[in-house]
């Protein structure tokens, strides 16, 4: 049995196209049904619906044989745990190109960031993405207190939680209903395929299979573009 594990929303919705591409139809709609593990036409592969910060702990800990992550969940997960207790960490083979996005920080309205940064002041940044937003201000050089938030990020600056945040940007609608706006790019985000390497060398011709018609799909959507 080959196991997936797919966060709902955005990753799953593109990464069907890719998995039909390998002959895989998943049975069941995560919309509309309750099931966590859901069967695809295939009888050895199924799929199990985690949460998008859970992908990377599932595939490295073996209860799923690979996953979709996005970068930005790669990069914090990697910050926290290292190589994992299993040390065996994760291969990465592919970017899925798929739920692209980006990592920016934003202010209010009004708010004079860059004045902020000139001046050195210490800026109070609230964000679920610790590792990335430490990492990029330490480069910069600029002072921050980091508050980690678990979600709705949007709302620390307009409360007075903090000055900034540090989140990620796809339309740049959510800032815009929130009188927020996007001051800097840290970096773009795709969703990557992750594989547990022991699970690559058990069932090896299976799992390779399965990535080379992923692979095969993204180039084909890429001529086409
Ligand atoms: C992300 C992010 C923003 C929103 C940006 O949240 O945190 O709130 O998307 O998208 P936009 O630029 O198209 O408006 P997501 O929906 O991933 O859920 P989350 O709150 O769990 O992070």
């Amino acid at each position: 049995m080959i196991t997936l594990a797919l966060s709902k929303g955005r990753i799953f919705d593109e990464t069907l196209p890719l998995l039909a591409r390998a002959g895989i139809e998943v049975a069941e709609d995560p919309n509309t049904s309750r099931k966590l593990i859901l069967a695809t036409n295939q009888p050895d592969v199924r799929v199990v619906l985690v949460r998008a910060t859970d992908v990377p702990t599932y595939v490295e800990y073996g209860g799923a044989d690979l996953g979709v992550a996005g970068l930005d969940t790669l990069i914090e997960h990697t910050a926290q745990w290292g190589q994992g207790l299993t040390g065996g960490g994760l291969y990465r083979p592919l970017d899925l190109g798929i739920a692209r996005c980006r990592v920016s920080v934003a202010v209010p309205e009004g708010f004079d960031y860059r004045a902020a940064v000139r001046q050195g002041s210490r800026l109070r940044v609230a964000t679920k993405y610790t590792a990335i937003a430490r990492d990029f201000f330490a480069e910069k050089g600029v002072h921050v207190d980091l508050i980690k938030l678990y979600g709705s990020m949007e709302l620390a600056p307009l409360t007075g939680l903090a000055d900034a945040i540090v989140d990620l940007v796809s339309t740049g609608n959510t800032l815009k209903a929130n009188h927020l706006v996007e001051v800097e790019r840290i970096m773009d985000i795709s969703s990557r395929l992750v594989v547990n390497p022991a699970a690559l060398k058990l069932k090896r011709e299976r799992i390779r299979s399965l990535i080379d018609a992923m692979a095969a799909a993204i180039s084909e959507r890429e001529c086409q573009a």
